[in-house]
């Protein structure tokens, strides 16, 4: 059984192929009659909101011939108590897949390990693959390679966002710099797991790591989960942000990246992120095409 909770879950030699899928998709989505879910259902249960990810889950499993049934996780059995385990054994009974945006990392784990079905992580506090394997397929179609190409993830450095860079960027060779400041450096055990040509270091200086990066990458400074340390981040993170000034002392062809949604004029400002070197839209938009490769991987369509 195939499930994607983290990138670890793909091999590195699979990469190519989603991604190849993902172009294939884009190029062809009114046109392409891939559709591995033809009757097949698939459950997204989803405990934290969303915009981007449930609705180019939703669209795009329909588009493969499949129905997506939407759940919102406190409204199930399982927002009182009852376990993730059981939870998975019962709905691998009904359905065929699970997409799932939770808090805890441990209960995706934990559903995966009792479903007989793909799981699929939506977003986790510790994980969001869907957004970091698009990230990737943005700048392949940006840069047409991977190797070597410099990103700056400025921010929350122990975040979901910046785990999965963390883990995916070291995947695919790319020169990853973290820039956060003491206390939200990158997770230790995280760097530790990461595998692959890639580099990853931290640089608690925003104006060290952005020189010469080929991407600035930023994120909300206060993650679906950690409200009640609004406050602090603000603060502490403040010297963090993408802003004009910033963005002179990358590439010249630098580009800016966002998973969205932005906080305008907390962790970037707008006229850097509706700049001409924003990619922030279309990097949404292939949230869409990725995701469905991803289907068509883990439902044997590839
Ligand atoms: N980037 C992302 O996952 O956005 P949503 O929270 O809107 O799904
Ligand atoms: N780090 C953010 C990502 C949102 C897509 C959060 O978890 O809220």
């Amino acid at each position: 059984m195939k499930h994607l909770l983290t990138v670890e879950d793909i091999p590195l030699s699979d990469f190519e192929s989603i991604f190849n899928m993902a172009a294939y998709l884009k190029a062809n989505r009114r046109t392409a009659d891939i559709k591995p879910l033809k009757d097949k259902t698939i459950a997204m249960i989803f405990a934290k909101s969303s915009t981007r990810t449930r609705v180019s889950f939703e669209v795009g499993i329909h588009e493969l011939g499949g129905y997506p049934m939407y759940l919102e996780e406190k409204q199930m059995q399982v927002g009182r108590g009852e376990t993730p385990a059981d939870t998975a054994k019962v709905l691998s009974r009904y359905l065929d897949g699970i997409v799932i945006r939770t808090f805890l990392h441990s209960d995706v784990v934990e559903l995966a390990r009792n479903a007989s079905v793909p799981v699929i992580n939506a977003l986790t506090n510790d994980f969001h693959p869907c957004q970091a394997l698009t990230d990737i397929f943005t700048i392949l179609e940006f840069s047409k390679k991977l190797q070597g190409v410099k990103m700056v993830f400025l921010g929350d450095g122990c975040s979901n966002m910046a785990n999965s860079l963390m883990l995916t960027c070291k995947a695919c060779g790319l020169e990853l710099v973290i820039s956060s400041p003491r206390g939200f450096e990158p997770r230790q055990d995280v760097m530790d797991r990461a595998k692959g040509p890639g580099t990853i270091t931290w640089e608690p200086d925003p104006l060290k790591a952005t020189r010469g990066a080929d991407y600035i990458y930023t994120d909300v400074w206060v993650s679906m989960g950690f409200e009640e340390e609004s406050a602090e981040r603000l603060e502490i993170l403040a010297p963090y942000q993408v802003n004009s000034a910033l963005v002179k002392l990358a590439s010249p062809d630098v580009k800016i990246m966002h998973c969205l949604p932005a906080h305008r004029e907390e962790e970037i400002t707008s006229d850097v992120l509706d700049s001409p070197v924003s990619i922030v839209f279309e990097q949404a938009e292939n949230r869409l095409h990725v995701q469905k490769a991803i289907l068509c991987y883990l439902f044997g369509a590839m």
